[in-house]
């Protein structure tokens, strides 16, 4: 019996000793170091020429990897955006391993349907228009990347050229913003425009938003026969919102192509009180966001939407006669990026039903209010700074004693393991971030989070 015969005989022991393992990690994750600062790097060790076979090598994850993992999906890791995964994700994602579906192409499974249904409950939860259709990505930067593609496509056509097809040479394009996520300059060198090439609109006072009134001098003076204006639902550090519906109607009145990055903020449509900031997102050409975020889908669950389909279709087309297959279905290799794609959709489809737009509101309202706790607690404390008043999920501020760096308390505070926080920049000056975006997190992880703070300000 060969080994892969061997381990399907076992699947069954093995499958209850790995689910034992991640219900254990899952249930302990409050308790485990947040961040692991001192991973050993695996390169020694070759390749087994004999395999070990799957309890080998699970034996060797739990001695060699596991105990080096970060409690990253644990409540109080709030560096980046990092979100976390719900119980119905997490089993979702368990099944897309084992249905293993290769969703590409429609018409022999019902994969395609799942991921436009789920597409679809995420466009209610946006409450987007029914004309937007898209695609689950690998990421946000994977929707910029389409997101600049897209607009790429259609400054093309309005200059008679079709650039997925034949190139980018002599087009006129012309890229505005005014602090596009680095992902997104990322996507502008993938496409070819250059990742500094990019026409920098003033931003208001004290803030990252972009000044409309700059931008439509910018706009109006610009000579280019092609235009992208890249805004923001939610800058990574500010938080703060492009004024989108005026954006929306320069970009009408220029023919320029609206991309939408909203990868965490756009999900402040689910606030109440923050729900008017997002205006004008439903007038966007294309909207990035992202599941693995604030929807807590573990990696990776982007989203990407666009209210044309026929560019997208334009800009990611892939024709070989062995992929020609006949359905009234879309086919998603001719959406995105990859032509094969796991079944992405299935975490989020789970979680989506799981917990609803209620349970979703109810994550986004209980982060605010603990990231708006932590800023009230460094308001008042002598030995930190509040660097921008905080409105959603984002805590950026500094220490204020002139003896220790940013860098240096930043490591101080991660070293307790009780916490994981990360750096920012804001107004010049170097920061410390604190985001909120995981549904485990407590007011009691807020009072963990103040007392470390305290302590290290000692
Ligand atoms: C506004 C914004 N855009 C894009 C990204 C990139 O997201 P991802 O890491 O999912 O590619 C981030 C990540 O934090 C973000 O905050």
């Amino acid at each position: 019996m060969n080994q892969f015969n061997a381990d399907f005989s076992s699947l069954p022991q093995l499958a209850e000793s790995v689910s034992r393992w991640a219900i254990d990690f899952q249930q302990t994750l409050s308790e485990r170091p947040v961040g692991c600062l001192n991973a050993p790097n695996l390169l020694e060790g070759g390749l087994p020429e004999v395999g070990l076979g799957a309890k080998q090598a699970f034996a060797e994850f739990e001695h060699r990897v596991a105990p080096f993992l970060n409690a990253s999906a644990g409540p109080r890791y709030l560096g980046f955006v990092t979100g976390g995964t719900t119980p119905a994700a997490m089993l979702g994602d368990w099944l897309v391993s084992a249905c293993d579906q290769n969703v590409a192409s429609p018409g022999d499974s019902i994969s395609s349907a799942v991921e436009l249904q789920a597409l679809a409950w995420l466009r209610q939860l946006l409450e987007l228009p029914e004309e937007f259709s898209g695609i689950l990505t690998s990421g946000a930067t994977a929707s910029n990347v389409l997101g600049v593609i897209c607009g790429r496509q259609f400054a093309g056509k309005q200059q008679g050229q079709d650039i997925a097809r034949d190139g980018l040479a002599g087009a006129s394009i012309e890229v505005f913003s005014a602090t596009p996520h680095a992902s997104a300059q990322k996507a502008l060198s993938f496409a070819g425009l250059g990742r500094n090439q990019f026409t920098q609109i003033a931003r208001l006072d004290n803030s990252e938003a972009m000044d409309v009134n700059a931008l439509a001098l910018a706009l109006r003076e610009s000579s280019a026969a092609g235009k992208i204006v890249l805004a923001s639902a939610g800058t990574v550090t500010g938080t703060d919102f492009d004024d989108l519906e005026a954006i929306a109607a320069l970009c009408r009145a220029h023919q320029a192509w609206l991309h939408v990055d909203g990868a965490f903020g756009l999900f402040a449509r689910l606030s109440a009180t923050r729900h008017a900031w997002t205006k004008g997102i439903e007038l966007a050409d294309s909207i990035t966001s992202d599941s693995h975020k604030w929807l807590n889908v573990p990696y990776d669950s982007g989203i990407f939407f666009t209210r044309h389909p026929e560019i997208l279709q334009q800009s990611c087309s892939v024709a070989a006669p062995y992929l020609d297959v006949e359905s009234s279905l879309p086919s998603f290799m001719d959406r995105g990026i990859e032509n094969s794609r796991r079944f992405r959709a299935l975490p989020l489809w789970f979680s989506l039903q799981a917990y609803g737009r209620e349970g979703f509101a109810a994550l986004i309202e209980s982060n605010c209010a603990q990231a708006s706790m932590l800023a009230d607690w460094i308001e008042q404390s002598p030995g930190y700074e509040l660097l921008h008043p905080c409105r959603l999920n984002v805590v950026v501020f500094r220490p204020t004693s002139d003896t220790v760096s940013v860098k240096e308390r930043l490591k101080q505070i991660n070293q307790s393991g009780k916490v994981l926080l990360t750096p920012g920049m804001w107004d010049g000056k170097s920061a410390i971030r604190a985001a909120f975006s995981n549904w485990r997190t407590t007011t009691a992880d807020v009072e963990i989070v103040c007392d470390i703070l305290a302590n290290c300000a000692m």
